[in-house]
C-alpha cells in the first residue's frame, strides 16, 4: 500500500518517527513535511536527532494567518496527492496541516486515517478544536489515544471507523527515554538536580495571544520559590517581549530544546506546569504531578485519574495548587502499553486497498460506507 504521511508541527514530527517505523516494514511511506514549523529547534533538530527519514517533500508554507496557511498547504498538498496518487493519507493531532492535508485528501476522494481522532477541548475559540472536529468528519479512520476519544466520537455518530490503539507518544517515550538517559546531559548543562526544580511550556494562542493571560502566567512564575526551567516557543518569545515581560532569577529561560533532552527535563522535575496536550501526557507516562494553565483540557483522563490540576492562569489558585497538589498513588495505564504505532500498522497491514478505494470487508472501510456514516456530508 502507498501511504502519504503528513507532517508539520513540533509533536507530529516525534509521532512520526515512530509510525513511519512500523508501516515502512510493510508499506511504501511518502513524507511530507508541510513546512508549518521551520525554525531549525522546532524542525530540522527532531529530523536530526530522532533520525527520522527526511521528508520526501517540503511544502514550505511558513507562519500565516490561519485561513492563509490552510489555503497554502492545500494547493500545495493537492499537487504533491495528484502526482503520488497514495492508497491513504494519514494525519495526525490537531494542527492546521493536519485539518488541509484531510481536506485536500477528501477533495481528491483519497482515504485518511487519522491518529489522535476524537480528543476534544469543547471549545471552539481554540483554532486545534476546529481543525480536530473537521478531520474527524473527513476521517475513513479514526485512530483513538483513549476510550474518552471514541466516547465523544460516537456522540458525534462516528462509530464502525473508530479503533482505540494508545497513544503513539507513550510509544515515543518508551522507544526514546534509554536512548535520552544515555545520551542527554541537560541537567549538567544547567547544574539542575534531580526533582529539584519544576518545567515549564507555554504555547497555545489563548496564553500567548492575550495580554492579561500572559502577563498572569509571567506572575505566577516569579511568585513560585522554586528553580523554574522554561523552553520557550517562538510563539511565546515573541509574546513575552510585547509585553515587556521581566522574570526573577529563579525562571530561566531558554530556548525549545530537543526531544531527548526535554524527556530529561521531564523525567527529574518535581512539578511540570504547561498548556501543551503532549507534555501533559508525557507528565502522566512518567508519574509526574502536572498543572495545566488553561481553563480546559482535551487529556481529561489525567484529571480524573488525579495526576493533572487544569488551573487556568489566576495567580491564586495557580499558587495555590502549585504548593499543594498532591497526586495519588495510583497511577492507572490510560494511554495504552506503547504499542500503538504497531496497532496502526497492523489496522493498515489487514486493508486491502491498492486498487482504487475499496476496503475488504474485514474492516468494512470504503467511499460508499463513509457516505453512509455522514449522510449529507459536511
Ligand atoms: C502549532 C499548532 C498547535 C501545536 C503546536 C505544536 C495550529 C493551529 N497550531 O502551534 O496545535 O500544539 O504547533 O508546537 O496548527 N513560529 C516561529 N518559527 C517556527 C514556527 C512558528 O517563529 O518554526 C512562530 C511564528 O511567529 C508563528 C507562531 O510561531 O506565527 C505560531 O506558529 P504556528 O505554527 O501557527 O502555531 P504554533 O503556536 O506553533
Ligand atoms: N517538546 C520538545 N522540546 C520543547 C518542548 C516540547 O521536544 O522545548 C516536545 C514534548 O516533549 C512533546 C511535544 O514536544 O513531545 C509537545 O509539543 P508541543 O507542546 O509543541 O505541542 P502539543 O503537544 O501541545 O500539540
Amino acid at each position: 500500500m502507498k501511504i502519504l504521511s503528513v507532517v508539520g508541527a513540533r509533536p507530529e514530527f516525534i509521532q512520526a518517527t515512530i509510525v513511519s517505523r512500523a508501516i515502512r516494514e510493510t508499506h511504501q511511506e511518502i513524507l511530507v513535511h508541510t513546512g508549518q514549523h521551520y525554525d531549525i529547534s522546532l524542525s530540522q533538530s527532531f529530523f536530526k536527532e530522532l533520525e527520522i527519514p527526511s521528508p520526501d517533500y517540503n511544502l514550505e508554507v511558513g507562519s500565516n494567518s490561519h485561513a492563509q496557511q490552510t489555503g497554502k498547504i492545500m494547493i500545495r498538498m493537492e499537487k504533491v496527492l495528484q502526482d503520488e496518487q497514495p492508497d491513504i493519507v494519514i494525519v495526525r493531532g490537531d494542527t492546521n496541516s493536519t485539518m488541509a492535508s484531510a481536506l485536500a485528501a477528501s477533495k481528491l476522494q483519497i482515504l485518511i486515517a487519522h491518529i489522535e481522532a476524537g480528543e476534544r477541548s469543547h471549545n471552539r475559540s481554540m483554532p486545534e478544536e476546529i481543525n480536530r472536529l473537521v478531520t474527524d468528519r473527513l476521517a475513513d479512520l479514526h485512530f483513538c489515544t483513549s476510550q474518552t476519544a471514541m466516547q465523544y466520537l460516537a456522540l458525534e455518530g462516528i462509530k464502525d471507523t473508530v479503533y482505540w490503539v494508545g497513544d503513539v507518544m507513550l510509544d515515543a517515550m518508551f522507544y526514546y527515554r534509554p536512548i535520552a538517559q544515555r545520551r542527554s546531559n541537560i541537567l549538567e548543562r544547567m547544574n539542575l538536580a534531580s526533582k529539584n526544580f519544576c518545567l515549564v511550556t507555554i504555547h497555545r494562542a489563548a496564553n500567548t495571544d492575550e495580554p492579561e493571560r500572559l502577563k498572569n502566567i509571567v506572575d505566577i512564575l516569579n511568585e513560585v520559590s522554586e528553580i523554574i526551567v522554561f523552553p520557550v516557543h517562538p510563539r511565546t518569545s515573541k509574546a513575552l517581549a510585547k509585553i515587556q515581560s521581566r522574570f526573577e532569577k529563579h525562571v530561566r529561560l531558554i530556548g525549545p530544546v530537543g526531544y531527548l533532552d526535554m524527556l530529561m527535563l521531564e523525567e527529574h522535575a518535581r512539578l511540570i506546569a504547561t498548556d501543551s496536550g503532549g507534555v501533559q501526557r508525557e507528565a502522566y507516562f512518567l508519574g509526574i504531578p502536572c498543572l495545566t494553565l488553561r481553563d480546559e483540557t482535551e487529556w481529561i483522563e489525567t484529571v480524573e485519574a488525579g495526576w493533572n490540576k487544569v488551573v487556568g492562569t489566576d495567580p491564586e489558585q495557580a499558587l495555590y495548587a502549585w504548593k499543594h497538589f498532591a497526586p495519588p498513588e495510583d497511577h492507572p495505564p490510560l494511554f495504552g502499553e506503547g504499542i500503538a504505532s504497531q496497532r496502526i500498522a497492523h489496522i493498515l497491514d489487514s486493508m486491502d486497498i491498492s486498487s482504487g478505494y475499496t476496503q475488504k470487508e474485514e474492516t468494512g472501510v470504503n467511499r460508499d460506507h463513509k457516505l453512509k456514516l455522514t449522510p449529507g456530508g459536511l
